[in-house]
């Protein structure tokens, strides 16, 4: 076939055509393919070398012949395709074939609970060893559980310091009702609303806060809150409760401080601090570090509940998540936990 010469007849055609698929059947790879392809079907190819001699033949000659030449450039082509898909279905199953079973295996990536999440766990453990049972509560919460039924009113001084993030739709008075929980105390006052004593709660949660971040600030981080009300508590059982939950979770050694600290739904209000060398028995001074704020439910909150003050009292207590988490790890940058850097969570 590399003869460049033509003869003007069918008969030649056809020849042509069956000796091209002659060799087309003994094509085994695409480069073969190619090669065959640029011979009959190429630019400078056979087929279009036939094309152009049509011009010498006599006109009445020509149409016939160029329809010859027209379906066997089909036929060429359509088998060109067929054998195409044909080398790569076989190629695809060699390479399926050929996969070498003795190379050590693609490994799997395990995952793991995030930090906090672990430390969620760890703190609820803690409790519910003693008889508290875990519930959780609402993110977007209503001005009224959030603040007023923890005796915080509209207008008091106390709400500046919870840094507050509110849902932007106004009731008609023009106020806005919903705002993002700053702390996970409003489960307090929905607890109890929907429950006589005896109540012992732990609720986990996110809490938001508009606020700048920095290596010890979040915009929204974690709190654990606590809850217990039954007749007869004291402040006794408060710092027996913290106590104990602070052994469980940073060893039998470890000191606890209660200080007076402030909060308006409690009254008288504490603020616990662990000594963080106490627990690894280093010597010298005490390192404190400040973990939960605690008091005993204030009166008006169980009033406004429509408990009775004269039967029932309480201790209440919210726990800094983070910080925990922060400590245990000895981790120096709240941040970390949030930016999803799997270099970091992978340590877990
Ligand atoms: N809700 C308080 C805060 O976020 C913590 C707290 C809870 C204090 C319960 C006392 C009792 O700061």
């Amino acid at each position: 076939m590399k003869k460049n010469s033509t003869t003007h007849s069918a008969q030649n055609v056809d020849e042509i055509v069956s000796n091209a698929l002659t060799e087309l059947m003994s094509t085994k790879t695409l480069d073969d393919l190619d090669q065959w392809r640029i011979r009959y079907l190429g630019r400078k190819g056979i087929v279009v070398q036939l094309k152009r001699s049509i011009s010498d033949l006599p006109s009445a000659e020509r149409p016939e012949f160029g329809q010859t030449i027209n379906s066997a450039s089909k036929e060429l082509e359509a088998k060109l395709l067929n054998k195409q898909e044909e080398i790569l279905a076989t190629d695809s199953k060699k390479t399926a074939e050929s996969i070498d079973v003795t190379l050590p295996g693609v490994p799997v990536n395990n995952g793991s609970l995030h930090p906090i999440t672990q430390t969620i766990r760890d703190i609820c453990d803690a409790f519910t060893a003693m008889g508290f049972e875990v519930i959780e509560g609402p993110e977007v919460e209503l001005d009224y559980y959030n603040f007023q039924m923890l005796n915080i009113p509209k207008h008091h001084p106390a709400r500046d310091g919870f840094n507050t993030l509110w849902i932007d739709q106004e009731d008609s008075n023009g106020e806005k009702p919903m705002l993002l929980r700053t702390h996970t105390s409003p489960m307090q006052i929905r607890t109890m609303e929907n429950q006589e004593p005896p109540v012992r709660l732990i609720v986990p949660g996110k809490v938001y806060r508009y606020e700048a971040t920095d290596s010890s600030h979040e915009w929204h981080f974690s709190q654990i809150e606590g809850l217990a009300v039954d007749k007869g508590i004291t402040f006794a059982n408060l710092k027996g409760t913290l106590y104990e939950f602070a052994r469980k979770l940073f060893g039998e050694d470890v000191k606890v401080r209660f200080r007076c600290d402030y909060f308006p739904f409690v009254e008288p209000g504490a603020e616990m601090s662990i000594d963080w060398n106490s627990r690894t028995n280093q010597t010298g001074d005490a390192n404190w570090i400040e973990i939960l704020g605690a008091g005993m439910v204030h009166p008006k909150v169980l009033k406004a509940v429509g408990y009775d003050t004269d039967k029932y009292t309480g201790f209440a207590f919210g726990i800094g998540v983070e910080r925990i988490a922060m400590l245990k790890n000895g981790i120096d940058d709240i941040r970390l936990f949030y930016n999803n850097d799997i270099r970091f969570l992978g340590q877990f």
